[in-house]
């Protein structure tokens, strides 16, 4: 079972932002969610991805912006690309080049990204037309948030019963999402995480007393957001992205021994968006498996937000992102 070598497809995808959080799996080996989730597509964080199948190839390959991949993502991609050998039942390998355009040094996961783009590119590389549903559900397989970001603006994760039910759909709020930004504030210059959220989830699902209280509180703020979106009130969205941040780190920090992603410039920034908030600014922060955070605004006030978090010691870079578009072949 093998097909000729095929043209190589590049495809492009942004990362996402939850602003109700993927946090805790109910099947690690299908990667499925334990509850829904929501997220805005950021324009500013994107990874370009090409694949090609080749007879000639005795396994897949795999370049990283630049460099070969490690062996441990050769291999994590390689059992995932089985999934669309299997779809379109071939078993040619590929080989696979993808770079990501990110901030400086934004130290920002990029799976969303990559396994959005990587969805995208291969699929139709290996000769499948695949409906934005089935992509989510691939890029799903590959990594959770990616799911999310093979819609443009405002997304929604599906739990679902099966497999086949746990993808993502659009939301429909493109003008408001026009109106948002993004402001990231990057933390500690970047460095690696300190705990992958794969395993973090996990031991956290196990050990944390405070994880039943938080897959108690995501129904409830999945449909708050979901509101707030329907009736573009950045407030009610922001206040709802915060409060939920803080219930998926509180149950983090809770586990056994404890997973704590914040350092002191982390906690600086918090303070200074509830300060900006006190003089009227509209800003509500976010963090996720790392140090850094990015704070929920308006157009208008992007700029004075990224001015005050500048000025916090310990901000390596600050940038501003705008909602992003859907995966796309270039
Ligand atoms: O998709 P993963 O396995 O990298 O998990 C993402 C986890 C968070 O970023 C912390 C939350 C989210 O919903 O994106």
């Amino acid at each position: 079972m093998t097909t000729p070598t095929s043209h190589p497809v590049t495809a492009r995808a942004h990362a996402n932002i939850a602003l109700v959080k993927y946090w805790g799996k109910r099947d690690a080996a299908d990667n499925l969610p334990a509850a829904g989730s929501l997220s805005l597509t950021l324009d500013a964080l994107t990874t370009i991805t090409t694949v090609r199948f080749d007879a000639a190839l005795a396994d897949d390959a795999m370049e990283l912006d630049g460099a070969p991949a490690s062996a441990a993502v050769l291999a994590k991609t390689s059992r995932w690309l089985d999934l669309v050998r299997a779809q379109a039942a071939i078993s040619t390998r590929a080989a696979i080049t993808t770079r990501n355009h990110f901030p400086t040094a934004s130290g920002l996961a990029s799976s969303a990204s990559g396994f959005a783009a990587l969805a995208l590119a291969a699929s139709r590389a290996a000769g499948l037309a695949l409906a934005p549903r089935d992509l989510s559900i691939l890029a799903r397989q590959g990594s959770g948030s990616a799911a999310r970001s093979i819609y443009g603006g405002f997304a929604r994760m599906h739990a679902g019963d099966t497999s086949d039910a746990a993808y993502a759909t659009a939301i429909d709020g493109d003008a408001f999402a026009a109106r948002v930004r993004m402001v990231i504030a990057v933390v500690g210059g970047g460095a690696p995480k300190l705990h992958l959220s794969r395993d973090a989830m996990e031991h956290c699902a196990k050990t944390s007393p405070l994880y039943a209280g938080w897959l108690a509180c995501v129904p409830g703020d999945l449909r708050a957001a979901e509101d707030a979106i329907a009736r573009a009130d950045l407030p009610a969205l922001g206040e709802i992205t915060e409060a939920n941040a803080l219930a998926m780190h509180a149950a983090a920090i809770a586990s056994r021994p404890a997973i704590i992603y914040w350092q002191p410039t982390t906690l600086a920034l918090c303070a200074e968006v509830r300060a900006l908030r006190e003089r009227g600014v509209p800003a509500w922060a976010t963090m996720d498996a790392g140090p850094h955070v990015k704070v929920l605004t308006e157009a208008a006030s992007a700029d004075v937000v990224a001015g005050a978090l500048r000025a916090i010691p310990g901000v390596s870079a600050v940038s501003i992102s705008a909602s992003g578009g859907p995966a796309v072949i270039e």
